[in-house]
């Protein structure tokens, strides 16, 4: 039987060797780069991370699973083989980013950070508190994530608009696309939510010139940024300075250029940003390998893939 290699760099591979050989009993499941056995044994490759031109020497590959919903580390990879490349769609991990977008929106609304501060400090003291109605929420990238978030902060009652690469129709939701539709946008969202992909096009978009577009005189009276997309799209200096000068009133960062974030990042400890470590929608292991275990099985079958990256599409 064809044989699945398991590229995998930045996470521990033996558990997702296990999970495979759990959920897959009757295939050679291969691990690289000690185990690969005979290259012309392989049709099937997942990923996550994979260092270039991995997987050159696999010449019979029939596609390409990303272990994540990003792909831009397997796109990065110059010598691709020109084979289906499958990324993860799961409700479960869809609405985990929900979750996190909508407590980081309603963190910067509700003030929350400093009722924190005040707590330390055994003050009492209430401030004005805007209507969700008022406060204008700003989505990049209205993608399978995108889209979910907007139409949860939208029934929250936030003013949400979105944009995109291409148009979009969403109910009740104000859209913009394209570069002749981003200052618009941006002059018109107080909280910038992030849920763009790395590609060649957005890499390093979130910068100071970009911040200083965002509307700080709404009804939050400043403006927010939370980027859980992709660390590669923010410029981190530019970050701090904008959050240093008051462009930025908070930051809620969840991806970072380098990851882990260096420990002498200026980020860490600054008073304006909350930090998470990439794990704004862990997905639950088990289910990616469900996920793709199916997805060979549609291929074998000669169904579809489901998923499959439209190379055409910016990536
Ligand atoms: P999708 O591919 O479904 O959506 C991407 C969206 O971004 C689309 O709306 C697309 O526009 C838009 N877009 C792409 N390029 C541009 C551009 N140049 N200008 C404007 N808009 C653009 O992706 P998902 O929603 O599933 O995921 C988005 C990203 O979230 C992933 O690529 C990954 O990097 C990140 N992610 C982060 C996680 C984390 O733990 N932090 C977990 C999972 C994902 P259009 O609709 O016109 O094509
Ligand atoms: C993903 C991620 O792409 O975890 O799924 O960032």
């Amino acid at each position: 039987m064809s044989a699945l290699l398991l590229v995998i760099t930045g996470w521990d591979a033996a558990p997702w060797e296990r999970r495979f050989r759990a959920a897959a009993p009757g295939r050679t499941i291969r691990l690289w780069p000690d185990r690969v056995g005979d290259p012309a044994e392989v049709a099937y490759a997942a990923a996550w991370l994979p260092p270039s031109g991995a997987f050159a020497p696999f010449t019979n590959l029939r596609a390409i699973f990303s272990l994540g919903a990003g792909v831009d580390a397997l796109l990065a990879d110059r010598s691709l083989p020109q084979v289906p490349i499958v990324r993860v769609v799961d409700p479960d991990l869809t609405r985990r980013m929900t979750e996190y977008v909508t407590l980081h929106v309603l963190m910067h609304h509700r003030r929350q950070r400093l009722y924190d501060d005040q707590q330390r400090r055994r003050v009492w003291h209430e401030h004005p508190q805007p209507p969700a109605r008022e406060v204008h929420v700003g989505i990049m990238g209205l993608g399978v994530l995108g889209r979910d978030a907007a139409e949860v902060l939208s029934r929250i009652g936030f003013r949400v608009a979105g944009w995109s690469r291409t148009p979009r129709v969403l109910p009740g939701i104000e859209t913009f696309h394209g570069v002749a539709g981003l200052e618009t946008f941006l002059a018109r969202s107080e909280i910038l939510v992030c849920l763009l992909p790395a590609t060649p096009a957005t890499k390093g978009i979130l910068d100071l010139a970009l911040c200083r577009k965002l509307n700080r005189t709404g009804a939050l009276g400043g403006a927010y940024l939370i980027n859980a997309g992709r660390g590669m799209l923010q410029v981190d200096a530019d970050i701090v300075a904008a959050l240093d000068d008051g462009t930025l009133a908070g930051a809620t960062l969840d991806v970072f250029p380098t990851e882990p974030l260096p420990p002498a990042s200026p980020l860490w400890a600054h008073p304006k940003v909350t930090i998470t470590p990439h794990n704004s929608a862990a997905s639950v292991p088990e289910e990616v390998v469900a996920y793709i275990v199916r997805q060979i099985e549609r291929c074998e079958a000669g169904q579809p893939l489901e998923n499959v990256i439209e190379r055409s599409r910016g990536y």
